[in-house]
């Protein structure tokens, strides 16, 4: 075995190698186990996060993994981010939790690592991490929760929850029955049981190669999660042993494969904000143009909420992410090396597909194309994207007056106005929920619909944001406009009563107003009033980069990016 940093703590013979094994022992460990290689567990169990309630019996089997492996097991936290809470939103604190991560794998005799995430910010943020340190590492997701169930209807949060939410804005579902649906919603531990953020991020961990195959799928209460904790925490051992670190499997073609998985499965808009912060950790810079390419040469497979029917324990029964790579296997590069110690053919070579409703087959997909889309245009010089399997078939061409609500609070104050002069031809345009404006970039490009239109029945408008949207929504969302307003972007000139034209079919999003206009009103624009005078709200607004370039902070980069913007990867 190669030399291994924990050795330097414990057989080291001067002064520092008596006090790092002597307080060591003082937890009850023997000279014995100071001779095993240790294994960090990054259990971000908290109880302010509800997807990971289950995260301290969880580490409990990757110990005993470890242990009978071989090695040394010692727990530690970091910050933990749940989605429900985490205000004004956990998007502000993915790059916080990034650097929480990487600095304490750094600063601790951790020979390797296995990070228990889930929520949705989480294992981005601890990919970000594990490419930055580049010591071996894998992933244990926490695994979905159990398919919610109404009155005979399968439920999945959170695509259900704006659905139920706006019928009983509506008037069409009362409080009672309302209180139990939020009972019959989330049934157990885990995340949401979506191809949301969180499915979508544990995914592509699987995709990548930094989580063992088949982990994504299972849901949190089965007792096969817990076996592949104690799996992980074996597995971990050989990593270590063999020194595969997260350099060597996440290169740019793991990248792409886990792009592909990600348009293949209907996968979350996120995604492709965390994938290009974590290739930027590695020094590879992701165009937009790589997403719209692979999501034009990939079909979409994967019929599970909110682009489809099924939810995250359907995929588990149809053999989860191993069966959908199976299936788009001649994309794939199948010689990306992975935790297992193997390229990703030998991991794929005995998979099939256990069920076809769920996971189409390459030939008969569901759509030609992935999920996700990238829109250009004058509104978004750097892009913008929509999940074009949500997109309502009559806003798929679209031409209305713009709506313009500067800002979140403006929004919430006359969204519901009767007099608010709007029909469901208008386009809602949000301004200022971008990485700077928001900030941290909220979920907020679900502009509700206005209350007026919903009693005509009106259920989807085209809207349009600098903002994010949940990897649970669904509807016309256009977002991640890029620049964002806040930075100067196009989107902050817009006015109400401008027209906008949409064509999903040519990708294409414009303001029609004249240039000069538009050059004049952008000379009269003055930048918004900054959110922060101090602390970490100040950093990440000076620091934050925009939506197409990951929302990293630009010092984490590494400095060969920094030197070299244009460096296509
Ligand atoms: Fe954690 Fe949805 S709230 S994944
Ligand atoms: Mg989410």
């Amino acid at each position: 075995m190669s030399k291994l940093k924990s050795e330097d703590y414990f057989n080291d013979p001067g002064f520092w190698g008596f006090i790092h094994r002597s307080f060591t022992k003082s937890m009850g460990y023997t000279d014995h186990d100071l001779k095993k290689p240790v294994i960090g567990i990054c259990n971000t169990f908290s109880e302010l996060n509800k997807c990971h309630s289950h995260f301290n019996e969880l580490a409990e089997y990757v110990k005993r993994g470890v242990w009978q492996a071989g090695g040394l097991p010692m727990e530690f936290p970091t910050i933990s981010l749940g989605e429900p809470y985490v205000k004004p939103t956990s998007m502000l604190l993915r790059n916080l939790m990034a650097m929480d991560t990487e600095e304490m794998m750094k600063a601790h005799p951790i020979d390797g690592v296995v990070l228990l995430g889930g929520c949705d910010k989480t294992i981005p943020a601890q990919l970000m991490a594990a490419a930055s340190v580049n010591i071996p590492a894998i992933v244990l997701a926490g695994g979905p929760m159990l398919n919610g169930k109404y009155k005979g209807e399968e439920i999945g949060a959170c695509t259900d929850c704006y659905r139920f939410n706006l019928e009983h804005k509506a008037g069409n579902i009362s409080d009672t029955e309302i209180s139990e649906i939020e009972n019959s919603m989330c049934r157990s531990e885990g995340h949401c049981m979506v191809m949301g953020t969180a499915s979508t991020m544990a995914s592509i961990a699987e995709a990548l190669g930094m989580s063992l195959p088949g982990c994504a799928a299972i849901p949190a209460p089965d007792i096969r999660r817990k076996h592949m904790a104690e799996k992980t925490g074996i597995q971990i051992m050989e990593v270590v042993d063999k020194q595969i670190l997260p350099r060597d499997i996440m290169t740019e073609k793991a990248i792409h494969n886990a792009i592909k998985v990600t348009m293949a499965s209907g996968g979350s808009t996120n995604a492709f904000i965390h994938l290009v912060a974590i290739a930027g950790r590695l020094g590879m810079k992701l165009s937009m143009q790589t997403f719209d390419e692979m999501s034009s040469s990939t079909p979409f497979l994967l019929n599970l909420k909110p682009s489809g029917e099924y939810l995250m324990e359907e995929y588990f029964e149809a053999g989860g992410v191993p069966a959908l790579m199976k299936e788009i296997e001649p994309l794939l590069d199948n010689d990306c090396m992975t935790v297992t110690g193997k390229a990703v053919r030998e991991n794929l070579r005995n998979v099939e597909v256990l069920d076809r409703r769920v996971i189409s087959s390459f030939d008969q997909p569901l759509g030609k194309e992935g999920g996700i889309a990238v829109i250009e245009g004058n509104l978004a010089p750097n892009g913008a994207l929509i999940k074009q399997s949500a997109v309502s078939e009559q806003l798929k061409e679209h031409r209305g007056k713009a709506i313009v609500f500067e800002s979140l609070d403006d929004m919430n104050s006359r969204i519901d106005d009767p007099q608010l002069d709007v029909d469901q031809s208008s386009v809602l345009i949000l301004k200022n929920v971008g990485p700077k404006g928001g900030p941290g970039m909220p979920e907020v490009g679900q502009i509700p619909i206005p209350k007026k239109l919903l009693k005509q029945g009106v259920r989807d408008m085209l809207r349009i944001s600098d903002g994010r949207i949940s990897g649970t929504s669904y509807g016309t969302l256009i977002v991640h406009l890029s620049p964002e307003a806040a930075d100067g972007g196009p989107l902050a000139i817009v006015r109400d009563g401008d027209e906008i034209r949409f064509s999903l079919q040519e990708k294409r999003l414009e303001l029609l107003v004249e240039e000069k206009e538009m050059k004049e009103r952008m000379s009269e624009w003055n930048a918004p009033v900054p959110h922060y005078d101090r602390g970490y709200g100040l950093l990440f607004q000076q620091t934050v980069l925009q939506a197409d370039e990951g929302c990293d902070f630009d010092f984490l980069l590494p400095p060969e990016l920094r030197d070299q913007p244009d460096k296509e990867g």
